[in-house]
């Protein structure tokens, strides 16, 4: 079946986060260890990021690494930095070729400062693009986002730049990472986890959740496709009721 073909383009989120997980789990399947399993989602992250562009997605948004990550054995942290300069430094000529921009949440100030330095060269090569914006959440942690965006606004009403009477939720927005791109419609976690795990809090408010089994490095365009289909299916009421929805 052409799942693609079904998918109402008119209807399409602007936005897709990804919680990308089950990189562990399908190494261990496989009886190899966990960077296995991280390399080999890189091909995923290839396959979505072209799926969702081809689509006409505008953002997507990669939960790559938590804060909470840090805590991990020493040598899986390595390797993941490891392959964040070589995924960013090899994908680089396809963002390009697909005029795809490349940006980053998070505190990159405590990535080791390799991986910052290719990690900035890509956003800067691509700041350009047009396309789609593929976004990827490093080193992030939504609470530490609302943290910094508190400490911003205080500042701005310390200095007299603000009234405490003018913040509201556009002000909030716009001291977040995330300023002037839209909340994800639609949050996608692999591996049949069912939590957020401190990704965008304050962004998802509204987004539909969908959970998959599969483990990350098995997704492909036709789970993107199979997320997206179930996304259309559903009746966002934003607190209406269903007669109240134009159809
Ligand atoms: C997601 O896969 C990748 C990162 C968090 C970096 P995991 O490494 O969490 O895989 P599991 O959950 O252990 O299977
Ligand atoms: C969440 O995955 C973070 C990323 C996908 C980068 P984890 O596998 O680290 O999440 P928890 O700790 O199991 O909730
Ligand atoms: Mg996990």
């Amino acid at each position: 079946m052409d799942l693609k073909s079904e998918i109402d383009l008119d209807k399409l989120p602007q936005h897709i986060a990804i919680i990308m997980d089950g990189n562990g789990r399908w190494a261990k399947k496989h009886g190899k260890p966990r960077v296995f399993g991280h390399r080999n989602g890189v091909t995923s992250v290839r396959e979505v990021t072209e799926g969702a562009a081809e689509l006409g997605v505008k953002y997507l948004t990669l939960y790559a690494f938590s804060t909470e990550n840090w805590s991990r054995p020493a040598l899986e942290v390595t390797a993941l930095m490891a392959l964040l300069v070589d995924t960013v430094r090899k994908e680089l000529k396809t963002l390009t070729e697909n005029n795809i921009r490349l940006q980053a949440i998070g505190d990159l100030s405590k990535l080791p400062d390799r991986s910052r330095k290719a990690l900035l060269e890509g956003i800067e090569k691509t700041k350009h693009h047009t396309r789609m914006t593929l976004v990827l959440a490093l080193n992030y942690s939504a609470r530490w986002e609302i943290m910094q965006a508190v400490k911003n606004i205080a500042t701005q009403v310390e200095q007299k730049e603000l009234n405490t009477n003018a913040i509201d939720e556009q002000v909030f927005e716009n001291a977040l990472s995330t300023a002037g791109m839209p909340d994800p419609e639609l949050l996608i976690r692999t591996s049949g986890e069912t939590r957020i795990s401190n990704f965008l809090l304050w962004q998802i408010a509204y987004a539909e959740l969908y959970f998959t089994p599969i483990f990350w490095p098995e997704f492909r365009k036709q789970h993107l496709y199979e997320a997206i289909l179930n996304y259309q299916n559903r009746e966002r009421r934003f607190g209406k009721i269903s007669e109240q929805i134009e159809k």
